[in-house]
C-alpha cells in the first residue's frame, strides 16, 4: 500500500457530500506534510461551495482543498475542461484570499477542452431529443464524444494556440448544429456567472479562446512525470477526488440521466496513465447519504418515497439542486444498488454522511429486490428497475440530538453504531466514517 493516500467517489446518484470528506482528509495529511489533490473526471457539472469571510464561491472545476494553503491541485487529462469557467474560478479564489493560486494548479496538457461550442450542441441536441436527456448544460458529454470520434480539442491545442485547429473545430460543430436546423453563433450557452450569452461568430470565438489560453499558459504541464514523481514519495500526501457518482455513469446508471465521463475509481488509474496504482491506494471510499438517498432527473427509483417523510427530508437536509433549486427526489436507502455500485466502482471503503437525518419512527431501508418471488440484483435498466419489488426491513432509529452532539464513537447512540454495523454486514464492507451534522466538526472517524 502506498501510505498518505486517499480517493473518494460519489456512492450513489450524486450530490452526497464528498467535497467536505475530501476536505478533512486534506487537512489531514496537510498537518503532515505537502499535500496534493488530483482530479480525474468531469468538468463544471460538478459543484461545491466554499466560504471565504462572508464570501461564498461556488467551484465546479478546482478540486476541494483549493482552500487550505500550499496545497497543489491537480487537473488530469481524463477531465473536460471549460478554460473560460475555470478562470473564472481562479480569479474568484485569489480576489477573495489575496493570494494568488499561480504555483498551485496544475492541468495537464492532455486534458479535454469542453467549449462554448460544445454547449450550444447540447441545446440543440436536447430540443431534438424531445424532452429526453437530463444533462447541466456544461457541454460535458459533446466533448467526450469528441475523444470516441478521435476529433478531441486538448489543452495542448490551445497552449501553445493551434488557430486552424481552433478554426476546423468551430465549424464541425457549425456543421453539425446547423444540420440540426440552427445556427451555432446565435446559439445561447451558460457562462460561469449563469447568464446566457451566444457564442458568436468563428472569429470571436477564436479570440476569446486565444485570450483564456494566456491565462492559462501558466498551468499547463505534461503531468504524468510529474505524478509518478509524487507517488513514489511516500511523505506527500495524495487526495484523489472524483467528480459526480457511480450510479451517474453511463454504464451503471440508468438513462437518460448519465453522464459521460468514468465516475469509478478505474478512472484514476487511466486518468495517470498508471502513475497511480488504485490498488496500492489505502482509502478508496464511496461517499453516500446514511439513511436515505436522493436523485435528479427523470429516473424512477425502486425505492422512491413520497409524502410527509419526503419533504420533511428534503426540508432538513436541503434536498434542493444547488444552481437549479429544484426540489431532489427522496428515496430509501437501496442497498442492492449500493452493493451494484461497490462491486463495479472498485470501492474498498464507505463514508456515510447525514446520519442526523432520522426520525422518531423506524429507519426503513431496501435490503433485497423480489423479481417473480426470486430474489434478484441491482441492473443499470430503468425497464427492469420498474419490474422488481423491494423487500424493506426496518430498523431501530436513534435520537438526532443525541447523534449531533456526539463528539467520537464511544458517544454514538447505541441504534446509530448497531446500523452501521449493520451496513458493514449487508455491504461485506467498512465504514470508516461517518458525518453527524452540518457542520465540518461533526464528522467521526470509527476506524
Ligand atoms: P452531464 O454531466 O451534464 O452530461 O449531465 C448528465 C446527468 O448527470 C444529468 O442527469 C445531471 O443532472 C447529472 N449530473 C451531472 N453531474 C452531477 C452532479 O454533480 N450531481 C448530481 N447529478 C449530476
Amino acid at each position: 500500500m502506498r501510505k498518505n493516500t486517499a480517493a473518494f467517489c460519489g456512492g450513489a446518484y450524486g450530490d452526497e457530500g464528498k467535497g467536505r470528506i475530501v476536505d478533512w482528509y486534506v487537512n489531514k495529511f496537510a498537518r503532515k506534510g505537502p499535500v496534493v489533490v488530483f482530479r480525474d473526471n468531469g468538468g463544471a457539472n460538478a459543484g461545491h461551495t466554499v466560504e471565504v469571510g462572508d464570501t461564498r464561491i461556488a467551484l465546479h472545476q478546482l478540486p476541494s482543498g483549493v482552500m487550505i494553503e500550499g496545497v497543489k491541485l491537480l487537473l488530469g487529462k481524463g477531465m473536460v475542461i471549460h478554460p473560460g469557467d475555470l478562470i473564472q474560478e481562479i480569479e474568484s479564489v485569489e480576489k477573495a484570499t489575496g493570494k494568488s493560486l499561480s504555483k498551485r494548479i496544475k492541468i495537464d496538457e492532455l486534458a479535454v477542452l469542453t467549449l462554448d461550442t460544445h454547449r450550444a450542441f447540447e441545446t440543440v441536441l436536447k430540443n431534438w431529443q424531445k424532452g429526453g436527456s437530463g444533462s447541466t448544460g456544461r457541454g460535458i458529454s459533446p466533448a467526450y464524444a469528441d475523444v470516441l470520434l478521435r476529433h478531441p480539442v486538448r489543452v495542448r491545442d490551445i497552449v501553445p494556440f493551434h488557430t486552424n485547429s481552433i478554426a476546423a473545430h468551430y465549424q464541425l460543430y457549425q456543421s453539425l448544429i446547423s444540420g440540426l436546423g440552427q445556427d451555432l453563433s446565435s446559439t445561447r450557452v451558460v457562462t460561469a456567472a449563469g447568464e446566457m450569452m451566444p457564442v458568436g461568430s468563428e472569429k470571436e470565438f477564436i479570440q476569446r479562446l486565444r485570450t483564456q489560453a494566456k491565462k492559462l499558459n501558466i498551468f499547463v504541464t505534461n503531468l504524468v512525470p510529474l505524478l509518478i514523481k509524487y507517488w513514489q514519495d511516500e511523505q506527500l500526501g495524495i487526495v484523489c477526488e472524483k467528480a459526480q457518482a457511480i450510479g451517474l455513469d453511463a454504464r451503471w446508471g440508468v438513462y437518460p440521466d448519465v453522464t459521460a465521463s468514468d465516475t469509478t475509481f478505474a478512472g484514476i488509474q487511466a486518468a495517470t496513465e498508471g502513475a497511480f496504482n488504485i490498488d496500492e491506494i489505502t482509502l478508496r471510499a464511496a461517499v453516500i447519504k446514511a439513511t436515505y438517498m436522493s436523485s435528479v432527473g427523470a429516473r424512477q427509483l425502486p425505492t422512491h418515497m413520497t409524502g410527509a417523510l419526503a419533504n420533511q427530508i428534503r426540508r432538513d437536509a436541503d434536498e434542493y439542486g444547488a444552481t437549479t433549486k429544484r426540489p431532489r427526489d427522496i428515496a430509501y436507502l437501496d442497498l442492492p444498488a449500493i452493493r451494484f455500485f461497490i462491486k463495479v466502482g472498485g470501492v474498498k471503503q464507505l463514508i456515510l454522511t447525514h446520519m442526523d437525518i432520522i426520525y422518531d419512527q423506524p429507519l426503513k431501508i431496501c435490503v433485497d429486490y423480489k423479481l417473480n418471488g426470486k430474489s434478484v440484483s441491482y441492473r443499470p435498466d430503468q425497464v427492469y428497475l420498474n419490474k422488481v419489488t423491494p423487500v424493506f426491513q426496518n430498523l431501530k432509529p436513534w435520537k438526532r440530538a443525541e447523534i449531533q452532539a456526539a463528539q467520537s464513537k464511544k458517544d454514538l447512540p447505541f441504534a446509530a453504531k448497531h446500523y452501521v454495523e449493520f451496513l458493514e454486514k449487508e455491504l461485506h464492507i467498512k465504514i470508516p466514517m461517518i458525518t453527524t451534522g452540518p457542520k465540518r466538526e461533526q464528522t467521526i472517524l470509527l476506524s
